[in-house]
């Protein structure tokens, strides 16, 4: 499919789908599952075979019904919505935007977003996502075929601030930190403190304390909130633009 023009009209566009986005999440307190949208549409991309990626594929059904996308329908619905009112965005730029959008509305930092990703009919096989049950050469076999560093593995898992699991959706159950409508760095520092009555840790969560280089950004993030805001604008910038070159 064709890429989209980018002029003044589009650019317009743009912003009134963020506009739009900003009260929606806002109003529904949906960033989290805005998020996790964006994330794993743009998550199967494969820098070997320049295949997935994002590119508005998880809204063919063949998709949003793979497991990992338990729940997902949701978030693809509210899209739409805004969708209808913004007719001239591509869905792989609007899934991106309101991605950028949830972590803004929820205090994190500003990520620059750059328009013109073009969508895709074609879906990739099953099983490109990270497996939340697995461990640290997972987690590095799934973000390096994405083309990601290890910087960026845990800066992104920082995106669990946000939001929680749900049993009927992924077997898991609960929130991370105590204010899951809140960006900042308390993944972090929960995640070092230990078990917590109520608090989720998944397997990969706890991959993050268990090898030093992964560790070493824990620890700096934990600490420091600037550097986890920095690093984690960057990789998020990195993530939404997984096989596409602005124009
Ligand atoms: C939720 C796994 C990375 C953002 C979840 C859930 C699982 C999971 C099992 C629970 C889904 C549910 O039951 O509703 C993983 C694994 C990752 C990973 C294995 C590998 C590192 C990320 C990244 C981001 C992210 C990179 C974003 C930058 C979220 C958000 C939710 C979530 C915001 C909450 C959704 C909601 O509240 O509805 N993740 N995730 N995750 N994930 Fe991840």
């Amino acid at each position: 499919m064709a890429k989209p023009i980018i002029d003044t009209e589009y650019l317009k566009e743009i912003e009134k789908a963020r506009r739009e986005l900003r009260a929606f999440i806002s109003n529904k307190n949906c960033a989290p599952i805005m998020l996790r949208l964006a994330w794993h549409d743009a998550g199967t991309y494969d820098v070997n075979t320049k295949t997935g990626g994002p590119n508005g594929s998880i809204r063919n059904e063949e998709e949003y019904t793979h497991g990992a996308n338990s729940g997902l329908k949701i978030a693809l619905d509210f899209c739409e919505q805004v969708k209808s009112k913004c007719p001239k965005i591509t869905y792989a730029d609007l899934y991106q935007l309101a991605g950028v959008v949830a972590v803004e509305v929820t205090g994190g930092p500003t990520i620059n977003f750059v328009p013109g990703r073009k969508d895709s009919n074609a879906s990739p096989k099953e099983g490109r996502l990270p497996d939340a049950k697995k461990g640290v050469p997972h987690l590095r076999e799934v973000f390096y075929r994405m083309g990601l560093s290890d910087k960026d593995i845990v800066a992104l898992s920082g995106g669990h601030t946000l939001g929680r699991a749900h049993p009927e959706r992924s077997g898991f159950d609960g929130p991370w930190t105590k204010e899951p409508l809140k960006f900042d760095n308390s993944y972090f520092v929960e995640l070092l403190k230990g078990e917590s009555e109520g608090l989720l840790k998944l397997p990969t969560d706890t991959a993050l304390l268990e090898d030093p280089e992964f560790r070493r950004h824990v620890e700096l993030y934990a600490k420091d909130e600037d550097a986890f805001f920095k690093d984690y604008a960057e990789s998020h910038k990195k993530l939404s633009e997984l096989g596409f070159t602005p124009h």
